[in-house]
C-alpha cells in the first residue's frame, strides 16, 4: 500500500540505516515466504526492511514487532503517533547542523533528551549524519559513532516518514521493547515468525554485535535456537536469517529445518573494501 504525501505517492521505507538490515535482500526473502500465515511477528525488528515490505504489499497484515533497543522502539511509536512534533524537531536539526556541523554533531552526541519526540530525533539526526550511518552503543549504552563525512544529508526525510507513519496508523501492529523469547507466548499456530538476529561471527573481525549494550552471545544463539524448535513444535511458521557458519548449521540440523546458502552484500563496514558479497544461511520450517 502506497501513502499519499501531497501529490506523491510514496512508498514506505525504512527511516533508520541499521546494520545487517535487509533491504537489499527482499525479493530473496519474499521468494521463501510461505503462501498463507496468521499474524507476522519480527522479534529482531532493527531497520525493519521485511516488515515495510510485508505492510506495503499485503493490506490488513496484523503485525506484531520487538525489539531490545529501547530507543529504536521508542522511534517507530512517536514516528506513529507524533509525527508532526518530530518533523519540526528534526528541522530545528538541520538548521543547526548546516550552522556548524561538526560542533553540532558533537553535542547532539553528548545530549541526553527526556522528551519522546526529543529522543527520536537524536536517533534518527544521529543516524543521518554519523559515520556510515550505523547504529552501535559502547559497554555503557552511549552512542559512539563520529561524524560522518555528508555534504548535504537528507536530515528530515520528511516524505518518508510520513509515509511510514499513515501506514503503521492504518495497519494492525503492535510494537514492543522486549527480548526476542517472550514470541513464544504470543504466536500461535499458523503464524510466521522471521527472525534476524544479531549474526554469529565467522571471523574474529567480523563480530559487529553493539546494537544495545548488551552483545548477542553464544547462549543467545542456543536460546533462539530452542525457541524455534519450540515454535515448530506449536505449529507455527519460522524463517530465520544468519551468517554462513558451523555454530549455526549444527543447531538447525534437525531434518524439520530447509537450510540454503543464499547471496548478500554487506553494507555496512569500516573498511569500504570488505564491502562485498558475501554467503549467509536462510533457514526455515515450511
Ligand atoms: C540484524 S538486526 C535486524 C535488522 C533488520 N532485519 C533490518 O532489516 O534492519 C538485529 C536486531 O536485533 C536486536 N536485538 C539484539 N539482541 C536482542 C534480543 N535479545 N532480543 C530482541 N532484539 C535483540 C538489535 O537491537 C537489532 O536491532
Amino acid at each position: 500500500m502506497k501513502q499519499q504525501y501531497g501529490q506523491i505517492l510514496v512508498t514506505p521505507k525504512p527511516f533508520v540505516k541499521w546494520a545487517g538490515g535487509k533491504r537489499q535482500l527482499i525479493p530473496t526473502l519474499n521468494q521463501n515466504l510461505p503462501d498463507s500465515f496468521g499474524t507476522y511477528f519480527e522479534p529482531f525488528l532493527g531497520g525493519g526492511a521485511l516488515l515495510f515490505h510485508m505492510l506495503t504489499e499485503r493490506n490488513g497484515q496484523k503485525c506484531s514487532i520487538s525489539d531490545l533497543n529501547s530507543d529504536l522502539v521508542l522511534s517507530y511509536i512517536t514516528i506513529r503517533d507524533r509525527i508532526d512534533g518530530l518533523i519540526t524537531s528534526l528541522k530545528s536539526h538541520e538548521r543547526n547542523y548546516q550552522k556548524d556541523s561538526k560542533s553540532y554533531y558533537y553535542s547532539v552526541r553528548k545530549s541526553n533528551p527526556r522528551s519522546a519526540i526529543e529522543k527520536t530525533s537524536r536517533l534518527l539526526f544521529l543516524n543521518r549524519t554519523c559515520f556510515n550511518g550505523l547504529y552501535r552503543v559502547n559497554s555503557k549504552g552511549k552512542f559512539n559513532v563520529p561524524l560522518g563525512k555528508y555534504t548535504n544529508p537528507n536530515i528530515v526525510n520528511e516524505e518518508n516518514l510520513r509515509a511510514v507513519s499513515s501506514i503503521l496508523q492504518a495497519s494492525k501492529v503492535s510494537i514492543k521493547c522486549r527480548d526476542f523469547e517472550a514470541v513464544l507466548s504470543d504466536a500461535k499456530k499458523g503464524d510466521l515468525v522471521y527472525f534476524d538476529p544479531p549474526y554469529q561471527p565467522v571471523s574474529t573481525t567480523a563480530n559487529f554485535t553493539s546494537y544495545t549494550n548488551k552483545n548477542f552471545s553464544f547462549d543467545d544463539l542456543n536460546r533462539l535456537a530452542e525457541l524455534c524448535n519450540n515454535l515448530d513444535a506449536k505449529g507455527c511458521k519460522v524463517l530465520l536469517s544468519n551468517s554462513d557458519s558451523d555454530d549455526v548449521s549444527e543447531l538447525f540440523s534437525k531434518k524439520s529445518w530447509k537450510v540454503s546458502k543464499i547471496q548478500a552484500n554487506r553494507s555496512i563496514n569500516s573498511d569500504s573494501k570488505k564491502r562485498t558479497g558475501h554467503f549467509e544461511l536462510l533457514i526455515k520450517n515450511y
